[in-house]
């Protein structure tokens, strides 16, 4: 089964994939940890994203495509795809149409993330990222454990985002209205969105994806 998460930044795309990687064997393609990737390892295409993201910008659809195409050559046995962050722009959402139809690999579901911009503002500014293994925590809903070790991984290394102040955020904001927002009609348009709440906690968000999953 493939699958897009769809919201705005801070909506839970992140959190959901990782508990879908964890309980259905499915691959997470997070175009946001791809970039991120490359920008701490250096690479010429990490050193060319890193102020377009820290401003809040997007990225290069000829960028973030050739991503995705790569990662989708992948043809080891798993329990799908969760496409986390892409596509977030009607370029990208046609691009991916024709690279799963070229592999033979079908779109199952299109799941948008509801939440309200004041419930982004403290999430973002709340969160906290596991520097080994990913894993992501919230200052006030999901805290670091009192050991200070990640529960996944025993690691004691949390980071923050660079793009996680308020400007860079308006601005994601701002790209994920204009740019992003459109995508919502074009799957719905397609007959393959479903809506759940994202401002449920997070145990009630993964039920509700489950559902629309097994239905
Ligand atoms: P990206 O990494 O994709 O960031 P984003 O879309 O801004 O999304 P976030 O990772 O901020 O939020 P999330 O929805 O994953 O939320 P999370 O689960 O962490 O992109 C970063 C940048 O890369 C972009 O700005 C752009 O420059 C570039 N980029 C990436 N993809 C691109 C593309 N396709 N095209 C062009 N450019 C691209 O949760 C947030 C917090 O809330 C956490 O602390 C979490 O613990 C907490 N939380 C989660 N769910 C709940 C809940 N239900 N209740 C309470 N708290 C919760
Ligand atoms: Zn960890």
């Amino acid at each position: 089964m493939n699958i897009i998460l769809l919201g705005p930044p801070g909506a839970g795309k992140g959190t959901q994939a990782r508990h879908l990687v964890e309980t259905r064997n499915m691959v997470q393609l997070s175009t946001g940890d791809m970039l991120r990737e490359a920008k701490d390892s250096g690479t010429e295409m990490g050193n060319m994203v890193a102020d377009v993201m820290a401003r809040g910008d997007l990225v290069t659809d000829e960028i973030v495509i050739g991503l995705i195409r790569e990662k989708l050559e992948d043809t080891t046995d798993h329990g799908g795809f969760i496409f986390d962050g892409f596509p977030r722009t009607l370029a990208q959402a046609t691009a991916l149409g024709e690279l799963l139809e070229a592999t033979g690999k079908p779109l199952d579901h299109v799941i948008q993330l509801g939440v309200d911009d004041e419930a982004l503002v403290t999430r973002i500014s709340g969160r906290s990222t596991c520097g080994n293994c990913g894993e992501v925590y919230h200052d006030v809903t999901k805290p670091q454990p009192a050991d200070g070790k990640c529960e996944k991984c025993g690691a004691s290394n949390f980071k923050r985002r660079a793009d996680d102040n308020e400007e860079s955020l308006r601005n994601r904001l701002m790209e994920y209205y204009k740019k992003t927002s459109p995508l919502l009609g074009y799957y719905y348009a397609h007959n393959m969105l479903t809506r759940v709440d994202g401002l449920a906690d997070i145990k009630e968000v993964q039920d509700s994806i489950a559902k629309v999953l097994d239905a």
